[in-house]
């Protein structure tokens, strides 16, 4: 069954908007699991541009709720992330000056120390993905490295399709590797940009098991509601 991760950062970008309390992204934490979410998805930025470190503690330290928290190679984040102790990691390539994560990691650039983060929180039985592109090389220097899982970035495929451009070669290149990672034994997650439409294409790929969704359900429930938007999800998904 696939499960579908909440990314509820933008809970927090409205929050901060006002420098208030309002709205609380650790209520939001139990308000998607309720209604659906199979995992919550918090990304704790070196900049705290939307959640800040005591709802990072806040949301992880729930018995109930499994988190994944995004992370970037910096050692300061990696410390507060190894005390914090999620039940997930995903490590994702960070740059001040981006609006979003625009990419997956260079992990041929950064072998070494991904190696080394990577280890630390498998020792402490913590899930470990990589964020990484479409692309077969990725694939397998993600296995050589002995992490869990990966995350295919499916903003490509997602920009193609929104354009209404042709986007077959980068699904079959997704497709590919999703199959690659899942016969090397690592388990295959896809995120970004996605929407009902790009899910339910990528549903066809059956080595996918997670999808971690954000923008679209935040913006989308302005419109719907927030547990009539989760519930569209987890439909499409279970298809
Ligand atoms: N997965 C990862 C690793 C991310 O960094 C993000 C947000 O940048 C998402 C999923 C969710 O992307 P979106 O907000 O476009 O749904």
């Amino acid at each position: 069954m696939k499960r579908l991760g909440v990314n509820i950062d933008h809970i927090a970008t409205i929050r901060n908007a006002r420098g208030e309390k309002h709205p609380d992204p650790f209520l939001a934490s139990k308000f998607v699991t309720k209604h659906g979410a199979d995992s919550v998805t918090i990304h704790l930025r070196e900049d705290r541009r939307h959640i800040n470190d005591k709802d990072a503690k806040n949301i992880c330290n729930q018995k109930n709720i499994l988190v994944n928290l995004e992370i970037s190679m910096n050692s300061e984040i990696v410390k507060k992330a190894l005390k914090i102790m999620p039940n997930f990691i995903c490590i994702v390539p960070e740059n001040r000056k981006e609006v979003t994560t625009e990419g997956g990691l260079n992990i041929k650039k950064n072998r070494n120390k991904l190696r080394n983060i990577i280890k630390k929180f498998k020792s402490k039985n913590i899930r470990t993905s990589l964020f990484i592109d479409a692309n077969i090389e990725d694939i397998y220097l993600s296995k050589d490295l002995d992490v869990d899982c990966i995350e295919i970035h499916t903003g490509k495929l997602a920009n193609l399709i929104k354009a209404n451009k042709k986007y077959y070669q980068e699904f079959l290149r997704i497709k590919k590797c999703s199959n690659l990672a899942n016969q090397l034994g690592i388990e295959v997650h896809a995120g970004h940009g996605l929407d009902y439409k790009i899910t339910k294409l990528l549903c066809k790929i059956k080595e996918i098991q997670e999808f971690n969704i954000g923008h679209f359900i935040i913006g989308e429930s302005v419109f719907d509601g927030l547990s009539k938007v989760i519930k569209k999800f987890k439909n499409i998904i279970k298809k």
